[in-house]
């Protein structure tokens, strides 16, 4: 008999005693669009994090889309092509370009691999904290910053929550994110007045508090907000995020100690700390071998894969193509493992046993 297969990623549903009610209360309570709950949640948003500026949006990639807006559209920015799609999807949206930057060999994250002040005026930044490694912003002193955290619920930079230390920092609430309202996203604003004008922005551009016949809209908005459902949602699994992403900690950790013959990703600064969304393993032997490594894998039951296709590979993303040699080391030697709070002793236990077997031949 085959034994079930450890996935790659699972939803965390908060315990149905404590979600239901939330869910039922909402659903019959007579306001299920925006309203009092999409502001409770923010408020809660902004205590987990230690930002008071948190704008509750649709999906990470609305708040991506209203970043590079708030960030004043500029012509071209610093991208990184290690990423999901919609980061450099919501640069085109904001009509601004990305220019890729090479990665870290290691973790996939942005570097700083060229003099831009010489050679460039770009000023502005997108980064992404890759598999929930935060990226190392000292590399880029003085530039605007509009950090990617989809991956990274949690994670800490020097100590610090990320969305911290950005001018803008996104989160996803997707389906399989650390937490998860369904769909969703939150927009962290460093400034206040750029959390207000976002939260124009994300309803046609309209001010909530004004009435609808006395408002003036004078900016294109967009149909990018949270309902009170989502937000209902969003308040019980928040609750939870310190414990999923200890999980995950955790077991990283496990796999650092007990995995042989392959390089652990666990961080790019050592005193951060990760939210590890999935953990990267590098191997050379996945370099010409990945797709008979990956079937082993998975006929051992361990789901395990390349998540993100690197975007320049995409014809729509290729005229920003660069030579990048740190990604092409990284993205041809790279394998993303199970490593969230689904995870039994068995399970770590089969894990360990799979990967060894091939990386120790
Ligand atoms: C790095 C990254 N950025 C942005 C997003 C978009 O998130 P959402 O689905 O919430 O729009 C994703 C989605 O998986 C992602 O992986």
């Amino acid at each position: 008999m085959s034994l079930p297969v450890i996935p790659l990623f699972k939803p965390y549903i908060a315990p149905r005693e404590e979600l239901m009610p939330e869910i039922e209360r909402v659903l019959y309570s007579g306001q299920i669009g925006e309203g009092p709950l999409v502001v409770e949640f923010e408020k809660a948003f902004s205590e987990y994090i230690g930002m008071p500026h948190c704008v509750a949006v649709s999906s990470c990639t609305a708040a991506l889309h209203l970043a590079v807006i708030l960030a004043g559209s500029p012509e071209q920015m610093f991208s990184t092509a290690m990423t999901a799609e919609p980061t450099n999807m919501a640069i085109l949206h904001g009509k601004s370009k990305p220019l890729f930057l090479d990665c870290d060999s290691i973790t996939g994250n942005i570097i700083n691999d060229l003099n831009f002040n010489v050679r460039y005026s770009i000023n502005t930044l997108m980064a992404v904290d890759y598999g929930g490694i935060p990226v190392n912003l000292g590399l880029f002193p003085g530039v605007r910053v509009i950090e990617d955290a989809a991956h990274a619920l949690g994670a800490k930079r020097h100590g610090r929550m990320v969305g911290q230390d950005a001018l803008f920092t996104t989160f996803s609430l997707q389906a399989i994110k650390h937490i998860t309202t369904g769909d969703g996203g939150i927009l962290v604003c460093k400034n206040k007045e750029d959390a207000e004008r976002a939260r124009r922005l994300r309803w046609f551009g309209i001010d909530r508090g004004v009435s609808r016949t006395s408002v003036s809209v004078s900016e294109i908005g967009y149909k990018y907000n949270m309902t009170d459902l989502t937000a209902a949602i969003g308040l019980v699994q928040l609750k939870h995020a310190n414990e999923v992403v200890e999980a995950h900690r955790a077991n990283a950790k496990f796999f650092a100690k007990e995995l042989r013959g392959v390089q652990v990703v666990l961080h790019q600064e050592p005193d951060d700390e990760p939210s590890y969304w999935f953990l990267t393993i590098l191997s050379d032997k996945l370099i010409r071998n990945r797709d008979a490594i990956v079937a082993y894998t998975n006929a051992c039951g361990v789901s395990c894969g390349t998540v993100h296709r690197r975007n320049d590979e995409h014809p729509i993303f290729k005229p920003y193509a660069e030579k990048n040699p740190g990604l092409d080391s990284f993205y041809s030697r790279m394998l993303h493992i199970p490593c969230g709070w689904w995870l039994t002793d068995q399970d770590r236990e089969r894990i360990v046993t799979t990967i060894n077997a091939w990386s120790t031949l």
